[in-house]
């Protein structure tokens, strides 16, 4: 009995020999000692034994149970500490490599752009206002002037939500209207709202369905054409340079009267005829003008008593001029590297 018993473990110790995976090690495991295994199995012939060779072959079991467990062990421990090893070796971190760059985060040059417009206005007593981007046909439209059924409406391509009364806003002039609904009729108003507008355009170079607009309102007594004049030029000296001029010329919005459109002497040929200014030596930057009486009265302003001047700028045109971008998409294409060159360009 004791020389079977010895030939199993021998027979254990050629099987595992060279066996270099846990799992092939584990299956030869179960054929010894699992519950079917060669070994378990033997503890079965005990019972046709007397006492004494029963205590005997009790002895030897035993033995053989542990010496083929410990073999097993063995070898697993091994095999477990060389994985790891290899793993380790494979981990091995060399200091002597250039670290990995990482890229620091910058603003957007659109949001430099109208962080440095706000800044402006806020010195000049301006708050800066929000607005909802889902809006009502009420303030998008109609408090501005411009009813139901009105052609102005077709010029702007909106993309409505909700039957014919709520919209995503076409633009940020609803912020005047919600802004004099505040102020309540009593109080003056000086407010700018930077915002995204949107608009059912097919995205191009110079088209994108959502794009943002800087509103500007000033309600008070007594405004005249000449004060929007010199804010304007205020504005866009900062973002241009001192030595730019503006020109108004006599336009149509339904909400002010009367109407302009502002524009700049070109900052690239200093009038003497470019691209960018197609020969013309100016570029149109902005809308503008006297509020409407009729827009006065409904945001609760009383136009007999108050008056006041609005504009507003296409943000990402201006961007696109002051970095010389020739692609709007750009801004919303989400490639770090215009942002990245132009915000190097600009801090030169
Ligand atoms: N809301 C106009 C547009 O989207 C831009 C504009 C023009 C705003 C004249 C104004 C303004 O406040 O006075 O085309």
């Amino acid at each position: 009995m004791d020389e079977k018993m010895k030939k199993i473990l021998s027979e254990v110790k050629e099987k595992i020999k060279g066996v270099k995976d846990l799992n092939v090690l584990n299956e030869i495991k179960a054929t010894y000692l699992g519950k079917k295994g060669v070994i378990t199995e033997l503890a079965s012939q005990m019972k046709d034994l007397d006492v004494d060779a029963r205590k005997e072959f009790g002895k030897a079991l035993n033995d053989i149970k542990t010496g083929a467990s410990e073999l097993f062990d063995n070898l697993k421990n091994k095999l477990e500490t060389e994985a790891l090893n290899k793993k380790l070796e494979n981990e091995k971190i060399d200091i002597s490599l250039p670290a990995t760059k990482i890229e620091c985060g910058a603003p957007s040059i659109l949001e430099k752009l109208i962080e440095e417009i706000e800044e402006l206005m806020i010195s000049m007593g301006y708050d800066v206002v929000d607005g909802p981007e889902l809006e009502e046909d009420k303030y998008n439209f109609e408090m501005l002037n411009i009813p139901k059924g009105h052609p102005a409406r077709d010029a702007q391509d909106t993309f409505y939500i909700e039957g014919e009364e709520i919209l995503l806003r076409s633009q940020t002039s609803p912020v005047q209207v919600r802004t004099m609904l505040e102020g309540k009729g009593e109080k003056p108003i000086r407010v700018i709202c930077p915002g995204k507008t949107y608009r059912r355009d097919d995205d191009d170079a110079t088209h994108s369905h959502q794009f943002m607009q800087i509103e500007g309102l000033l309600v008070d007594k007594d405004i005249s054409l000449s004060d929007l004049k010199g804010t304007i030029d205020v504005i866009v000296k900062k973002i241009f340079g001192e030595n730019i001029v503006t020109r108004f010329r006599p336009s149509y919005y339904q909400f002010t009267e009367p109407s302009v459109e502002v524009d700049i002497s070109c900052f690239n040929c200093k009038q003497e005829g470019c691209n960018i200014c197609k020969h013309t030596g100016w570029i149109t930057v902005a809308g503008a003008g006297i509020v409407h009486p009729n827009v006065l009265r409904m945001g609760g302003y009383d136009p007999k008593v108050w008056s006041g001047f609005a504009f507003g700028f296409g943000a990402e045109r201006l961007a696109m001029l002051k970095y010389n971008i020739n692609d709007v998409r750009v801004f919303y294409n989400n490639d770090l590297r215009g942002t990245h060159s132009f915000d190097r360009k600009d801090s030169e």
